[in-house]
């Protein structure tokens, strides 16, 4: 015979830890923040895993402060791989049940140099809500809200771009598209340029532009082409908050990644999948900029401080907050609070 359930013996509603226990989006910002101090520290000392390094200890310092229950489902790699925010880690000091995906410092190398466009990144979301995925290459295409479920990745790039130049009220020469700057991008960029729109080619960091590409105003408006996996699931939760939408498959290189695919459970690595099969139940999507991007300012010192600027997207509300947050590190201070 099967248990009754609480309801059927007339109990009293069973309150679980979740609820008692619930962390606001707000309260995950000092995980972004303090790696991106931290990783900016090193910007163009020509080191990227130091830089990878003081963002990681930075974050994962700051989730283990934090009253949750986390699981890293996408994080620095496998545990053999990755002594701290390696995929499987228990993260926090007991509470809220999550699972977490983190980018302590995407753009390692873009910081060694002191170029544009670093972010620190995370995801928080409720347990399996994060699709747990090989890390291999993915070929994606992203958009902001405009041109959601306008657009398919399959379709010649040329069509893409009149799609998303229609649903922009503009013409296709005044688009924006950006890709990383890839030999293996080199037919993409042609069939860009040949579709007479602008190209951004970047060093790295598909994350932010895929972001950039979602909110108006940057003036970035689709990002394409073949990046990490682990970022392009980072992606939809960013955009899934933004009212974007990424469309993507796997790009596995040989049949060893082919069998890594079908480990992880993915049958047909050209199935494309779409923001809810990247992340379904994703809660708060956090950001902040280490160096100058179009989305987000990096990270500027003064004499007794520093200030950061984030964006961070809470779904369970529907908000999406870009805040500036000026971070004092002297009891005394020097000097005064701007605008
Ligand atoms: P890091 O965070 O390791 O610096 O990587 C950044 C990045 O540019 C991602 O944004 C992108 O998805 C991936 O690397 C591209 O990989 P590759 O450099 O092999 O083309």
């Amino acid at each position: 015979m099967s248990e009754a359930s609480p309801a059927e013996r007339n109990e009293l509603p069973v309150v679980t830890d979740s609820e008692t226990t619930e962390v606001h989006a707000m309260e995950f910002l000092r995980v972004t923040e303090k790696a991106a101090l931290a990783s900016s520290r090193w910007l163009g000392r020509g080191d990227n895993h130091a830089a990878d390094q003081a963002a990681v200890d930075a974050m994962r310092t700051v989730f283990n402060e934090m009253p949750i229950n986390g699981t890293v489902v996408i994080g620095e790699g496998q545990k053999d791989e990755a002594p701290e925010l390696y995929v499987g880690e228990e993260l926090g000091t007991g509470g809220m049940p999550c699972e977490i995906a983190v980018d302590p410092l995407e753009g390692t190398d873009l910081v060694a140099r002191g170029d544009s466009g670093a972010i620190a990144v995370c995801v928080v979301a409720d347990p399996g809500g994060i699709f747990s995925a090989p890390d291999i290459y993915m070929r994606k295409l992203c958009v902001g809200a405009s041109c959601k479920g306008r657009v398919d990745i399959n379709a010649p790039l040329e069509e893409t771009l009149e799609v998303v130049a229609r649903c922009y009220e503009r013409r296709v020469r005044d688009l924006t598209v950006i890709a990383l700057d890839r030999p293996r991008h080199a037919e993409l960029i042609e069939e860009v340029r040949e579709a007479g729109a602008r190209i951004r080619l970047i060093a790295d960091g598909d994350i932010t532009a895929s972001m950039s590409a979602a909110v108006r105003g940057t003036g970035d408006h689709l990002y394409v082409g073949i990046g990490g996996s682990t970022e392009g699931v980072i992606t939809a939760a960013a955009l899934e908050a933004l009212g974007g939408e990424i469309q993507a498959h796997m790009w596995p290189k040989d049949e060893e990644q082919r069998q890594m695919c079908a480990e992880f459970g993915i049958v047909d690595p050209n199935k494309i999948m779409t923001n809810g099969d990247l992340a379904s139940a994703p809660r708060y999507v956090l950001a902040t900029g280490v160096t100058d991007g179009n989305l987000l300012k990096g990270v500027r010192f003064f004499a007794d401080g520093a200030r950061t600027h984030s964006i961070v997207m809470d779904l369970t509300t529907g908000t999406v907050r870009f805040i500036d947050t000026i971070h004092v590190q002297s009891r005394t201070l020097i000097s005064e609070i701007r605008l």
